[in-house]
């Protein structure tokens, strides 16, 4: 039994096989610092910087961003170590498999599939209410009554607006990921044309008072601000869950991974300079504090102009959000730990077709009927258990001799992975209480699957 949990992948045989027949490798390294950002900027830069000045950091939400790249630069180093030296898809659900074994791999894709899937639900419902915004600026309402989630109390019974959006991404994901990338890049160029747009124009209006204190909140709020914007940084993990589709994954992969994230810092730390500078961290508790404060300045078309960025923008986080998730089915589906459906390529496109539906459809009916406030922090749980794992799991990795070498190797080994491990673990232990029921109740539900059909029939046992 113990060596049936804990049988693990050899990497040379998951190596030949993903080289055998399977996706096409078309993304270069600027396609995969595009998807980063795509995937990354979303909510976190138009909503985090105002609520969580307001709420938690004040202008120092500037050291909350930085502190929440720190932990994510780490672990982004060992991702990229992971993905350059085992360019297989399946993210950290393959590289638990080949470090620690079968079933800690199985939780930590378990733990990635809730990522994905309820970040794709937050963040197309977030997309419903920015859509709302903008409509009714050309004088346009959505009926309350099908844009939220199932509450007759407060006479919302579904998000029709989050469903549609995320069927229709899903419908262009099946069509393929070269289309989705040319896509993803438009959007990712609008995205930051926005930003860009807010920065350049903002500046010129900012009142170094308001930087005056500058940590109200003291050190504590400075921290628990890093945990809550901790969530914009998400999504660069999905850029190592297209390794098979990578041309020269040893050096695109790395350069896609820390690129991004770069890229995205940048962003945030102007942004938050800018927006603090402008308005008093007081008065940003807002749903758009990003248009808000342009509309302060009379600057009206301005925010307009950044409404329709965020709708933009958002597409693209659930673009990819939903892209990891039905790769990661893809590779359960292949190693046997669900059924083989699931890493069906439809022959004309050559994506998975099926697998792309039945995550969509899932995520549609979370983001449509599903209150997701209290779900959010969950997210961050998903990704935090499977970082730990990746900057653990480095370690082993390079122990192991079956794996080629020659690829991207973090630097100060092993000081950077354990000050990874030890960081992320620091941030679970900053979730709340029920996030941890929460997850119990779903890694429980992953066991039960695992039992009851994995150990079953995964193809370890043919091995
Ligand atoms: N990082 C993503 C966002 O901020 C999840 O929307």
């Amino acid at each position: 039994m113990k060596n049936v949990l804990f049988r693990r992948k050899n990497v040379g045989t998951l190596l030949k096989k993903s080289g055998d027949v399977q996706l096409k490798q078309t993304l270069g390294a600027f396609d995969l610092v595009l998807l980063g950002v795509g995937a990354i900027v979303g909510t976190g830069i138009f909503i985090l910087p105002g609520t969580v000045a307001a709420s938690s950091s004040g202008p120092a939400i500037v050291f909350s961003f930085i502190i929440a790249a720190i932990v994510c630069a780490l672990a982004g180093l060992c991702y990229s170590e992971f993905s350059s030296s085992i360019p297989v898809t399946g993210s950290a659900y393959t590289y638990g498999y080949i470090v620690f074994g079968e079933l800690v791999g199985w939780l930590v894709g378990w733990a990635l599939l809730l990522e994905y899937g309820l970040a794709a639900a937050s963040v197309a419902t977030g997309w419903s209410s920015y859509l709302s915004a903008f409509l009714e600026g050309f004088n346009i309402t959505i009926p309350k009554a099908i844009s939220g989630p199932f509450n007759p109390a407060d006479g919302t019974y579904v998000n029709v607006p989050a469903i549609a959006i995320v069927l229709a991404i899903a419908l262009l994901l099946t069509r393929g990921i070269q289309e989705s990338a040319k896509l993803n890049k438009i959007m990712v160029f609008i995205k930051v044309g926005v930003i860009l747009l807010f920065i350049g124009v903002g500046i010129f209006y900012v009142e170094p008072a308001n930087w005056q204190p500058f940590m109200p909140f003291g050190i504590n709020g400075v921290m628990s601000g890093a945990a809550i914007v901790f969530f914009a940084y998400l999504g660069f993990d999905a850029v190592s869950a297209a390794a098979e589709e990578v041309k020269n994954p040893q050096r695109n992969l790395p350069i896609g991974i820390i690129g991004s994230l770069l890229i995205c810092t940048l962003l945030y730390i102007a942004v938050s300079l800018v927006l603090t500078g402008m308005v008093s961290y007081t008065r940003l508790n807002v749903s758009d504090p990003v248009s808000f404060a342009m509309q302060l300045v009379h600057l009206d078309w301005v925010a307009g102009v950044i409404s329709l960025g965020a709708v933009v923008g958002m597409v693209t986080v659930i673009l990819v959000m939903l892209y990891g998730g039905t790769r990661l089915l893809y590779a359960f589906g292949r190693d046997g730990l669900l059924p083989q459906s699931m890493s069906e390529l439809n022959k004309k496109y050559n994506t998975p077709v099926k697998n792309t539906w039945t995550f969509a459809v899932l995520v549609a009916i979370c983001a449509g009927i599903v209150p997701l406030s209290k779900l959010a922090e969950l997210v961050s749980m998903g990704t935090l258990i499977a970082f730990t794992i990746v900057s653990i799991g480095v370690i082993y990795l390079r122990k192991d001799k079956s794996i080629p070498t020659g690829g991207f190797k973090v630097p100060f080994f092993p000081v950077l992975p354990i000050c990874s491990f030890v960081l992320c673990l620091f941030l679970i232990t900053q979730l709340s209480v029920h996030t941890w029921i929460a997850s119990g109740i779903w890694f429980a539900i992953g066991l039960f699957v695992y039992f009851i059909y994995g150990r079953k029939h995964s193809l370890m046992n043919k091995e």
